[in-house]
């Protein structure tokens, strides 16, 4: 619409006004998406938003995602200034793993490798030893099972058991979970596929095992889009959130992507593929917060410090 073409532009240009750099997860708002391509930000996953975000040099750092995003960028940049539309935006698995009750647990294993899923907190992360995304988690922990590493890995249970069977590590699950994800039915998957049995399907491995079991590919948002434009097939089922069709149909141009079935419908389901925080993020909080400045990522010190060691092992793991 026009007001959408004039706040676009509003934006463009209090982004070079204010030196700052925007950088949207493929689960944001496909206007933001567009936006942040447009302005030479990027779109990317959780990894590679992270590692873009710590090369880029804009003084301001704008995330438009969650808030796990906008503080491990805080984190990874602790000169900058890293701003978010919402700072209401969080995560179930974030909510899902308090650090008191976390740490506690892993007092009781002090044997154990702690692992954990970047979408927590910066205090959680100050915990771990490793923290991983999915599109590195199956390499981490590989590399700690040949080691005869036994592992602590949270919060997602979900991509833990994957993990697992993958890997055959000895692994303590925290019971989290994706409310997004955990949506996909694997019985409403069997009638799909019966329906278009040339498509291939496409998971994240938040999904429960179920799910991931049917899945032709399993992989983080980034893997997921490379499989729809590189694998033969014609058609897709996708089980995860539906921000990635945007950039899934642009790299996969002529294919046919369908939304794998969720358990609810309408309004009666607040997460069926598509999350409600990362839906928080829109043009109009985004122009605000160039304007005003006020929420803004604030990570202390110390927390910084500790938190830095395994986000940076993660960075320089070998890929
Ligand atoms: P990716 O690391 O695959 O981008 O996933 C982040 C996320 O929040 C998935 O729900
Ligand atoms: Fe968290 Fe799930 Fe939303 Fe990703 S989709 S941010 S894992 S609630």
């Amino acid at each position: 619409s026009q007001q959408e073409a004039q706040l676009t532009d509003e934006i463009l240009s209090l982004l070079k006004q204010k030196d700052a750099c925007l950088v949207a997860h493929y689960y944001t708002d496909p206007i933001l998406q567009a936006l942040a391509e447009k302005s030479g930000g990027c779109v990317a996953d959780s990894l590679e938003m992270a590692r873009f975000g710590s090369q880029h040099p804009a003084s301001t750092l704008l995330v438009a995602g969650v808030r796990f995003m906008g503080e491990t960028a805080k984190i990874l940049s602790p000169e900058k200034r890293v701003l978010m539309p919402t700072l209401e935006a969080t995560c179930s698995l974030d909510l899902g793993c308090p650090v008191d009750e976390f740490s506690a647990f892993c007092d009781q294993y002090p044997d154990h490798e702690v692992v954990v899923y970047a979408n927590t907190s910066a205090a959680v992360k100050a915990r771990a030893d490793w923290v991983v995304t999915s599109s590195i988690a199956l390499r981490v922990v590989e590399h700690l099972a040949d080691q005869g590493k036994k592992i602590i890995w949270a919060p997602d249970k979900h991509l833990g058991d994957y993990v697992r069977q993958k890997t055959g590590a000895e692994m303590l699950l925290w019971d989290g979970a994706c409310i997004v994800h955990e949506e996909f039915k694997a019985k409403g998957l069997q009638e799909l596929k019966k329906v278009y049995p040339e498509a291939a399907i496409l998971v994240h491995p938040e999904s429960p095992d179920t799910v991931v079991e049917m899945a032709d590919v399993v992989g983080s948002t980034s893997q997921l889009i490379r499989a729809a434009a590189t694998l033969p097939n014609r058609m897709f089922i996708v089980a995860t959130d539906r921000g990635i069709f945007y950039k899934m149909q642009q790299a996969a141009p002529g294919k046919v992507l369908i939304e794998a079935p969720t358990g609810g419908t309408g309004a009666t389901c607040r997460s069926c593929a598509h999350c409600p925080w990362m839906a928080m993020n829109g043009l109009e909080n985004l122009r605000d917060v160039l304007l005003r400045g006020d929420q803004e990522i604030q990570v202390s010190t110390n927390l910084i410090e500790r938190a830095r060691l395994p986000l940076q092992r993660m960075l320089d793991f070998p890929v």
